[in-house]
């Protein structure tokens, strides 16, 4: 073998086994890459407390059609309280009880959100009627703004 021949035998395993190197490196981190959240009611975002300014949206084109209504979507609860697709219309809480994470549901008979396990009350604002029964003791419930725009409603998880 020639001088010339060894060297570019020589450049092309170098070259291949950067470019192998290369390749795998590449696909390592695209694994890693985050993958954005889509919007609306089939949002990724967690329940519970939630992550600073994650928005939750509804269509009021399909959701919350009638005054009383309610439902929850990604930890937030949200609830129709008048007609009309004013903001005064609608609340917004956590959807989980503060005291041991029960779920909250909107009683519109008693105008008030109560807990499904101690049967714990809030008013639509958020604030303790009743404590836990069976013993124990609630907190007030995270309260999260709300803006509209068009037939969407958004909740500001904050
Ligand atoms: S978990 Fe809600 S009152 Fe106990």
């Amino acid at each position: 073998m020639e001088r010339n021949e060894f060297i570019k035998s020589l450049g092309l395993g170098v070259a291949l086994i950067c470019t192998g190197s290369c390749m795998s490196g590449c696909g390592g981190s695209k694994s890693n890459d985050p993958t954005p959240s889509p919007g609306g009611s089939t949002g990724g975002s967690t329940g519970g407390g939630g992550v600073s300014g994650t928005k939750v949206n509804l269509d009021l084109g399909s959701q919350l059609t009638t005054v009383g209504s309610f439902t929850t979507i990604s930890g937030v609860l949200f609830i129709r309280l008048a007609a009309g697709n004013a903001l005064s219309s609608f609340t917004a809480t956590q959807a989980s009880c503060p005291h041991q994470g029960g779920g909250l549901n909107w009683i519109q008979a008693n105008n008030m959100i109560q807990c499904s396990l101690h049967s714990a009350q809030y008013t639509a604002a958020g604030a303790v009627v009743s404590q836990p029964v069976g013993g124990g003791s609630t907190s007030a419930l995270k309260v999260y703004s709300l803006a509209i725009v068009g037939t969407t409603l958004t909740a500001t998880v904050a």
